[in-house]
């Protein structure tokens, strides 16, 4: 049996769909991603993606963050719960049909928050599927709280609680630009890339981080990194690289360097 301390990798779910367009995967990103993901070949990596444009516009079509209100909402709840499912199928074909062991590990059947925090997570499956070298991957998804009925657990909160749970050796936070700016880079083109920053520059740095642009139930980058930081403070560090470009996640898996944000406790 193996030992756990798996890398933790979430694709951002503006790079596996389009954000502007609702239910479009990109099937050939997620083609490319997958085959970095085998040539890295890494023993022990858990993946993780976020919603797009499949979770994002039903979870605020139907108001499912803000937990249950009304009756009208529990289709919606249904619905933006089955269409991850659907996209995680989509990544799931591409890693499967690759010869890669991946099992889907589906968040709402084994975690509860508690106001939109995760305050349960059954968690044994996931760890013997880890020890038994299988890749497990899980997604953003629509889950049961113990407060609001349900809501939206980001991907983020999943990856930051994973890595902090398993002591992760690595988290890879894979988007759409290069890493974290001083200001948002698709709107200002004298946007400055941080290549480095500590825990305490990023703390300082918050308020500057420029929000997404695009219908986002669970926040702009600045929010998905501060999700991070139990993890940093644990002296996980933390890569933030562009997964739009090819090879980039291969070389950040395999422990190369590219255009990156890299954050660390010190
Ligand atoms: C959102 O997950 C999941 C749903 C809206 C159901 P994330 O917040 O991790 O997704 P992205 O990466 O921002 O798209």
């Amino acid at each position: 049996m193996k030992e756990l301390k798996p890398t933790v990798l979430k694709i951002g779910g503006s790079v596996v769909t389009n954000k502007g367009k609702e239910l479009k995967a990109q099937m050939q990103v997620i083609s490319r991603l997958v085959e970095e993901i085998q040539k890295a070949n890494v023993q022990n990596l858990i993946v993780v993606h976020g919603g797009g444009s499949f979770g994002h516009p039903f979870a605020q079509r139907y108001g499912v963050t803000e937990g249950f209100k009304e009756e009208t909402q529990k289709i919606g709840f249904s619905e933006t719960h089955h269409i991850m499912t659907v996209l995680n199928g989509l990544f799931m074909d591409a890693l499967i049909w690759r010869n890669i062991p991946a099992v889907s590990v589906t968040p709402s059947s084994c975690i509860i928050t508690n106001n939109g925090r995760i305050q349960r997570f059954e968690d044994a499956p996931l760890k013997m599927l880890l020890k038994l070298g299988f890749l497990p991957v899980l997604y953003g998804d629509a889950v049961l709280d113990s407060k609001l009925g349900f809501t939206i657990l980001s991907g983020d909160q999943l990856v930051s609680v994973l890595a902090t749970s398993f002591h992760s050796e690595h988290i890879i936070i894979g988007v759409d630009v290069d890493g974290l700016y001083d200001d948002d880079p698709k709107i200002k083109k004298t946007a400055k890339l941080f290549r480095h920053l500590t825990l305490e520059e990023l703390k300082r740095l918050r308020s500057k981080f420029g929000k997404s642009t695009m219908c986002d139930v669970t926040g702009g980058m600045f929010s998905k990194i501060a999700e991070l930081l139990p993890a940093i403070e644990l002296g996980i560090p933390v890569t933030i690289v562009n997964a739009t470009k090819p090879n980039y996640i291969y070389k950040v898996l395999t422990g190369k360097k590219v255009k990156q944000t890299l954050i660390e406790k010190e």
